[in-house]
């Protein structure tokens, strides 16, 4: 299918992978610019960005870099500004920046789960501050905020600032959905589970698994009822459809892509 995001300007955040292949962000950009969105493509490490680039022009898409920590207040304003100077508008966000620190209550230091929220919730609170305004002006938008099975679920380890925060993104995208739903705004949230991203073998497989890259993607697997795992492309698949006005009349709710992980209790 194409075209089904023609005409819509899309900010996407978290647009680069931290290595080669599909990450959420990555995915999700290559996907919006094949479905006719221009797309501004968001990621503090520009070089990060170059896969991405590379991957939506191939595609004939229309995709702008830009450089920017969203857990910045003034670079949030900046990108939002980027945005309407490159394109005129901003139809959609995509919040995808994030990413999990390992341990409980007493191993994670106070500035460690300060951290876990800034860059999970406090970056999707940012980013809808300074766009909401602007769909608001322009008569509505589509927002999709990125949360992860370990906010509504157990997923394998202790990371209780990640789950925390994920939690708190799913709930804030409830309250702002029905706060912004006369106005023509929706928001939204997709909910990954253990996807096999290159964040897998980038940071995970050291944190949980000794280096052990086969092992985690074994014990991550035995958890997934529909036997594979899951890519960036899932998760931009579910994005794109919240993002369109086939969802016209979805917001405040989730889409879980987990391939039936959450649903199981053995
Ligand atoms: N991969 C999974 O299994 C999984 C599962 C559930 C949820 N998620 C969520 O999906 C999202 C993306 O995950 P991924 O695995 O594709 O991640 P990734 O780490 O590959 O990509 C995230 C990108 O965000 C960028 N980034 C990091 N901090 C930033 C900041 N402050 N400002 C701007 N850019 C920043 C990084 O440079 C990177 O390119 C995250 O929110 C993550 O929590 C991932």
């Amino acid at each position: 299918m194409t075209g089904r995001l023609e005409g819509k300007v899309a900010i996407i955040t978290g647009a680069g992978c931290v290595g080669p292949g599909w990450g959420n962000g990555r995915a999700a950009a290559v996907l919006f610019a094949r479905e006719g969105a221009r797309v501004l493509a968001v990621d503090k490490n520009s070089d990060s960005m170059d896969e991405t680039l590379e991957r939506a022009r191939a595609e004939g898409g229309t995709i702008v870099p830009f450089a920017c920590d969203v857990t910045d207040t003034a670079q949030v304003a900046a990108m939002v500004a980027a945005c309407r100077d490159a394109f005129g508008r901003v139809d959609i966000l995509v919040n995808n920046v994030g990413g999990s620190a390992p341990g409980g209550p007493v191993e994670l230091s106070e500035e460690q789960w300060e951290r876990q929220i800034d860059f999970n919730l406090g970056s999707v609170f940012l980013a809808c501050k300074h766009v909401l305004p602007v769909m608001e002006a322009q008569g509505g938008g589509a927002i999709v905020n990125t949360a992860s099975t370990s906010g509504i679920r157990w997923t394998g380890a202790a990371q209780v600032g990640y789950a925390s925060a994920k939690a708190g993104v799913i709930q804030f995208s409830r309250v702002t959905a029905v706060q912004y739903a006369k106005r023509n705004i929706r928001v939204n949230t997709v909910v990954p589970g253990q996807m096999h991203t290159p964040m897998v073998e980038a940071r995970l497989a050291g944190q949980r698994a000794g280096g052990d890259v086969d092992a985690l993607l074994k014990t991550r697997l035995a958890r997934i009822p529909l036997g594979f795992m899951g890519d960036g492309r899932d998760t931009a698949a579910a994005a794109l459809f919240l993002a369109s006005d086939e969802a016209r009349f979805v917001t405040g709710t989730e889409i879980v892509v987990d391939g039936g992980m959450s649903a199981r209790c053995d």
